[in-house]
């Protein structure tokens, strides 16, 4: 697999030449003369290449570069309307790719329904959660496994996922649309969580909810992640979202505009004033 272009461009060691938009793009560590060695492109998991994409006549991605490592938690930042659900949308396959390529695990995803890409164990935990509200709680969570024939092991992530949220076991016979707004989410991504993903893709997990609750949700990622899923986390809350990730990516109106260690961009002017509200 050939994914120097990328990773050199990310890197800023070169003058991307396949994809336009990546003129524009800079990495917050692009000064340096030794950037993060640790982005490879061997183990390089989900990549983009040049990707565009958009609705009807309308081209809404213009050619996105991005990677995502495996064990790695990458959020995409950016105003609303910038093309972060897109993104998303377009490596679960609901979006076709117009030009260029995604590639998880070495294989091209352009041309995989989106159930092929859920069985390669990509999920994604929509925005707005989109859980069953005429189902149970623990129904909810059994449509997670729908992929899944292996029914002790669907019965022990069960009890899993009701470890992990406590409350999901609570209100485990109680309807999903009669949740909160963060007992929704926790359900949406407890439900990820029971197709057992590689890579969880969550969108706008933090949308609607409270501080405190957001903390909870959080951290739950955090521990995911430690336990092995690689983590591809989409926010407007590019604060939240960059503490909680290794590295990250800020898009304007369809393109990457700045990338780098998470650390590195929360601290980055750019970011600062645009998002931070600093
Ligand atoms: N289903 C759709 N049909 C037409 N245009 C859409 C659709 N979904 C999103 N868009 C447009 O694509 C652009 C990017 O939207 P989106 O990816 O939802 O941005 P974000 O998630 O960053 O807020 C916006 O201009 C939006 O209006
Ligand atoms: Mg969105």
């Amino acid at each position: 697999m050939d994914n120097n272009d990328t990773s050199k461009a990310e890197q800023g060691e070169v003058e991307p030449s396949k994809s336009q938009p990546s003129e524009e793009s800079k990495t917050v560590e692009e000064s340096q003369p030794a950037p993060d060695k640790a982005i490879a492109s061997e183990d390089n998991y989900v990549v983009f290449k040049g990707v565009k994409t958009g609705y009807g006549q309308m081209e809404v991605l213009h050619g996105i570069d991005l990677t995502v490592k495996k064990g790695e938690i990458v959020s995409l930042i950016g105003a609303n309307g910038a093309g972060k659900s897109t993104t998303l949308m377009t490596l679960s396959g609901v979006n076709r790719v117009w030009d260029g390529e995604i590639i998880f695990d070495g294989e091209s995803l352009n041309n995989l329904q989106p159930h092929e890409i859920v069985a390669r164990g990509i999920c994604h935990v929509p925005e707005g959660r989109q859980i069953f509200p005429d189902l149970t709680v623990r129904e909810n969570l059994q449509m997670g496994a729908f992929l899944r024939n292996d029914k002790d092991e669907i019965q022990a992530d069960l009890e899993k996922c009701f470890k992990l949220f406590p409350i999901l076991d609570e209100r485990s016979t109680q309807l999903g649309g009669t949740l909160s707004g963060g007992e929704q989410q926790m359900l949406a991504i407890a439900r990820a969580l029971m197709a057992r993903p590689n890579v969880l893709l969550l969108d706008e997990p933090s949308l609607g909810l409270a501080p405190f609750i957001i903390q909870q949700i959080f951290a739950i990622v955090k521990d995911l992640n430690a336990q092995g899923t690689t983590v591809f986390i989409v926010e407007q809350n590019a604060k939240a979202a960059l503490r909680l990730s290794h590295r990250g990516y800020v898009m304007e109106t369809g393109k990457i505009v700045l990338s780098g260690k998470a650390e590195k961009l929360i601290e980055d002017p750019r970011v600062r004033e645009a998002f931070l509200g600093e």
